[in-house]
């Protein structure tokens, strides 16, 4: 029976990051156990709730969650958990836990390592932690499967391993190699998630490892957190609560967005590829402005929302807020669709509507 509460937004896009994958792909999670690090952040809601919307129709044995809540939220998670006696769901921290303690977990098959802390507020607040999470925790993990029969792990790395990449290389490719102050306050995560790719090089050529590597590039839509202080959250929690929009850069940055269910379908493809390669997940258009990017939500949510607020400027408050932060970036995902058969589809117009759409009938919660 259909849930009352479930949000159309999320059940179209689980529909359509299904559709996306093909009848290969699907029949890898059969008799499939699933284990999943940092299951309570952005993508991990979206993870979370394809599963447990299709653990039968795949036939996936297990979902085992693991989470420490240092910046994901619990109360969806324990719904989905009431809901689908197949996860399981633990709160573990990657850096100090022992994951032969959590049950079943020496069975896993498809690993997913998401935990990390993603927003560049919260990064610069816990560096220690950011970079534990990518390098101690990730090593753990590997250490721990090394031996060990599985189908695939992903690693999930970051468009900012390119740092700010000089212009000949934009749109980048996975063949540029950066250009990354290590030193900078933005170090911590950037300079983890190269490393990070390291240590899955080596992992694999070592222990022969089915390892893959996500490059994202800046996801936004439902399972964000308004609070999380990233670009998009902060624009939404502005439209949600009815005041202007603020810009703390001039604006002029530009970015290519990802809607998530496109994001998710990449990342669900790079996991079954289950062979050590890095591959940027995002879109190639249309590379809009800050300022584009704030209009376009001020358009979609007069539609979706009534709202009358407008798009400022002002100087953050904390200084660092634009250190290191590159003035463009832009995806050639040409490797992801020739090897992936990733085509996504959704392009920022439509990704906005849809994002303010789900956060209204769901009035700004995670539910
Ligand atoms: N969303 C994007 O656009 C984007 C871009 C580049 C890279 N990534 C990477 O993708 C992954 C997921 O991104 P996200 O947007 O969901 O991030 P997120 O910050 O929303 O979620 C990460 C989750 O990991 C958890 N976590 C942190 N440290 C942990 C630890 N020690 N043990 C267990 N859990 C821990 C956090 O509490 C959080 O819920 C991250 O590795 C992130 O760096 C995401």
């Amino acid at each position: 029976m259909k849930d009352q509460r479930e949000n159309e937004i999320l059940v179209e896009d689980m529909a359509y990051i299904l559709g996306k994958l093909s009848k290969e792909e699907k029949a890898k999670f059969n008799n499939s156990t699933v284990l999943i690090t940092g299951c309570g952040g952005f993508l991990g809601y979206y993870f979370m709730h394809f599963f447990s919307r299709y653990a039968d129709e795949l036939n996936i044995k297990k979902i085992i969650a693991l989470e420490n809540f240092l910046t994901g939220t619990k109360d969806w998670l324990d719904d989905l958990v009431n809901k689908n006696d197949k996860i399981s769901l633990h709160e573990f921290n990657v850096i100090t836990d022992d994951i032969g303690d959590v049950e079943g977990a020496d069975e896993a098959d498809l690993i997913i390592h998401g935990a990390s802390i993603a927003s560049p507020t919260f990064y610069r607040i816990y560096p220690v932690e950011t970079i534990d999470a990518n390098i101690t925790g990730l090593r753990r993990l590997l250490d721990f499967y090394k031996e060990r029969e599985i189908k695939g792990l992903l690693f999930f790395s970051s468009s900012e391993i390119y740092g700010d990449p000089f212009p000949e290389f934009i749109p980048t490719d996975e063949e540029y190699r950066g250009n990354v102050h290590t030193m900078g306050p933005r170090a911590c995560y950037d300079e983890a998630k190269r490393f990070g790719e390291t240590i899955c090089y080596i992992f694999h050529h070592k222990f022969n490892m089915p390892i893959s590597i996500a490059r994202p590039f800046n996801n936004y839509g439902p399972g964000m957190n308004i609070e999380d202080k990233r670009l998009p959250a902060d624009f939404a929690k502005c439209v949600h609560e009815g005041r202007d929009l603020i810009m703390f850069s001039d604006g002029k940055p530009t970015r290519t967005f990802c809607y998530i269910s496109d994001a998710i379908t990449g990342y669900l493809k790079v996991l079954l590829h289950g062979k050590l390669e890095a591959f940027n997940i995002g879109i190639d258009k249309p590379e809009v402005s800050v300022k584009e990017f704030a209009n376009l939500f001020v358009s979609n949510a007069k539609e979706v929302y009534g709202y009358e607020g407008k798009a400022q400027f002002q100087e953050s408050d904390d200084d660092e807020y634009m250190t290191d932060n590159p003035n463009r970036r832009c995806p050639k995902i040409s490797k992801a669709k020739a090897t992936l058969g990733y085509e996504p589809s959704i392009y920022v117009e439509e990704g906005i509507g849809r994002f303010l759409k789900f956060l209204k009938i769901n009035n700004g919660k995670l539910i």
